[in-house]
């Protein structure tokens, strides 16, 4: 299945199959590239997949596995191989991995050389649904992540969904939490997700990015809505990465995040508990949790969540209604308490 990303000349596609790894030379040949600069990383190279074929010389350029890859100084190091490399800015990277590996190489390639092609070839559900699609590429600050970055789009995005069938248990939850928001946002039903495929699931939340990616490049309008369920999403990661980094997934945050999206709509009045139970019940179809951990406090989260931290009536949400879903501004900090209330375990 391919799926255009419709941006005119950056237009692109996203091939979702078994075995699209295999269109790789395809994809190069199309860029007219003479080499390639192929970045991954040795947990992603020891799989037994692992076999990508550019079809023109290349070279691996090793990364450190996972978030570790997105520093300025790996951009340093991968860019100082590719200039030892003599890749020209005709030529084409190519990330293999996970998204932090899809943003680390979509990075170097939109600042190498003021700018190469870029193909990304993303191996976990996270990257497949949502990192290695749309153009955003970057690395982590001290200060925070994605602080450097760059809109750069791809030439082609392989999502081969023979390649998931090593990832580990944890990284599909986090992927699941990205499809729930996706399938919820398209006003999927949970009982037609019981039904579908991997390839099927994917392919809608494919669908879903490459749409709104194509309306709204750069995020100053529908793109947006795919922050639904990130407001209290990344305060739960926040607030977990004081206590165990490895306590909450991305997508598992999301997806607590989804749950409270709905009944923080419904405390407001813009949905009944049809939507609640329709959301949980999405979330429960994919194993994903419902409810915030026991142990966070709801004035800690508060915080996490205003933008300015001294003003609570700042918070800002996407969240269902009447007329489809929408970024609603201003939402009263009582609403939001209430539902946390409602929400959190052992209280
Ligand atoms: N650019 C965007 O629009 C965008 C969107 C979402 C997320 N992101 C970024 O993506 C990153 C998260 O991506 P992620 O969840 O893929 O994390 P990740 O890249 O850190 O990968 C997670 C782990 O899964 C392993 N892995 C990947 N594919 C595998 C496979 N097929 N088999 C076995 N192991 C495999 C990796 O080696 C790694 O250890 C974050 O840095 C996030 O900021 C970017």
């Amino acid at each position: 299945m391919r799926v255009r990303v419709d941006l005119d000349r950056r237009g692109y596609d996203v091939v979702v199959a078994e075995g699209a790894r295999h269109e790789l030379a395809v994809a190069v040949a199309a860029t007219g590239a003479r080499r390639a600069a192929i970045v991954t990383t040795p947990a992603i190279v020891a799989q037994p997949w692992f076999d990508v074929d550019p079809g023109v010389a290349y070279e691996l350029v090793m990364v450190p596995d996972g978030e570790a890859a997105k520093s300025l100084t790996v951009v340093e190091r991968v860019a100082e191989s590719l200039a030892r490399m003599e890749l020209s800015r005709r030529d084409v990277v190519v990330s293999v991995g996970g998204g932090a590996t899809t943003d680390l190489g979509g990075f170097v390639a939109a600042v190498y050389a003021r700018g190469v092609a870029v193909i990304h070839v993303p191996t976990s559900l996270v990257a497949q649904v949502d990192a290695a699609i749309g153009g955003k590429t970057g690395v982590d600050l001290a200060a925070g992540k994605n602080l450097v970055g760059a809109f750069h789009q791809p030439s082609t995005v392989l999502c081969d969904t023979e390649t998931l069938s090593t990832l580990p248990l944890r990284e599909w939850r986090s992927g699941w939490g990205e499809v729930a928001k996706c399938w919820l946002l398209q006003g999927g039903r949970a009982d037609a997700l019981g039904g579908a495929t991997i390839e099927e699931r994917t392919l809608s939340a494919v669908r879903l990015k490459a749409d709104l990616v194509a309306r709204d490049e750069r995020e100053g309008g529908p793109r947006a809505l795919l922050n639904y369920g990130h407001t209290l999403g990344h305060a739960l990661e926040a607030a977990a990465l004081a206590r165990d980094p490895d306590e909450l997934r991305h997508g598992e945050a999301v997806a607590i995040g989804l749950g409270f999206a709905a009944r923080l709509a419904r405390t407001v009045g813009r949905v009944g508990d049809d939507v609640v139970d329709e959301t949980v019940a999405v979330l429960r179809e994919l194993d994903l949790p419902t409810a915030v951990p026991a142990g966070m406090a709801v004035d800690e989260l508060l915080a996490f969540m205003a933008r300015d931290k001294k003003a609570t009536h700042d918070l800002t949400f996407v969240l269902p209604g009447a007329s489809g879903f929408e970024v609603v501004h201003d939402v009263p900090a009582e609403a939001v308490t209430v539902t946390l209330n409602e929400m959190m375990v052992g209280r």
